[in-house]
């Protein structure tokens, strides 16, 4: 079988991408916000209280309101993200695979201040490690933030943390993890801008060698 392979070159961010990676980025910080006017009404960390102006809703029940929103186009969107990102063959071609050696390799050359960033194609080790960390912390909020919603409904989803407790702490320690991922997200972005541009416009095309899943990846090829 020779499929009839389009050579029009795939951006690096294609709009599906973009757009996705935006939605949920909003979803996200509407979701933190919010959360913590939820949380300032019942806190679990005794000295940890959110100021009000910092915090999304004015009040718990309205916070809730806009918790409840904003959990739908995050479910939906990442979803679909996950769904692209697998069918695509995304995933393999941008976070797979991540070995301790990239990891350990991206770290020296930013200790020694030697990391490029020349070229915005290739994530490099901590980036993809990031990247999978993240969608897995998404996932346990989804996970925990259903169960703390309807906990007799999701009672199977519950099963795993044993108590309604310990889902809501599951749930603080993701958010929390969650604000340490945005801060070092958007400080690297920051300080290489071309990347911010190219999750806006699209950027440059994808390097010939990952530009299809199909060259690395023959069995999955149609
Ligand atoms: C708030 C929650 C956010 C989450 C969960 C998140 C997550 C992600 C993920 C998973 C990717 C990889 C996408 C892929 O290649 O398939 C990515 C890429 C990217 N994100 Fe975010 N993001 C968030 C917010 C932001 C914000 C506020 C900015 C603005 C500066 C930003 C800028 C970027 C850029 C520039 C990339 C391109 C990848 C790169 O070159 O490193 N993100 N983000």
């Amino acid at each position: 079988m020779s499929p009839a392979i389009s050579h029009k070159p795939r951006q690096l961010h294609p709009l599906a991408i973009r757009l996705m990676h935006w939605t949920n980025a909003i979803s996200v910080i509407a979701l933190i916000f919010s959360g913590w006017k939820i949380y300032d009404d019942a806190v679990i960390l005794g000295f940890l209280h959110f100021p009000d102006w910092l915090t999304l809703g004015g009040h718990p029940e309205t916070a809730l309101q806009w918790h409840f929103l904003f959990m739908w186009p995050l479910i939906i969107n990442g979803l679909f993200y996950v769904g692209y990102g697998i069918v695509s063959g995304r995933f393999m071609r941008k976070l797979y695979p991540i070995t301790i050696g990239e990891i350990i390799a991206t770290i020296r050359e930013t200790l020694s201040f030697k990391l490029s960033h020349d070229d915005i194609r290739h994530y490099n080790g901590v980036q993809k490690l990031l990247y999978v960390g993240v969608i897995a912390i998404l996932i346990i909020q989804v996970w925990t933030g259903l169960v703390m919603w309807k906990p007799v409904q999701f009672s199977e989803l519950l099963a795993p943390f044993g108590t309604f407790q310990n889902a809501r702490l599951a749930h603080f320690i993701g958010m929390a993890l969650l604000c340490g991922f945005i801060c070092v997200h958007v400080l690297l972005a920051i300080l290489v801008p071309k990347t911010i541009v190219a999750m806006v416009t699209g950027g440059p095309p994808e390097a010939d060698a990952d530009a299809d899943a199909s060259v690395a990846h023959p069995i999955s090829a149609h």
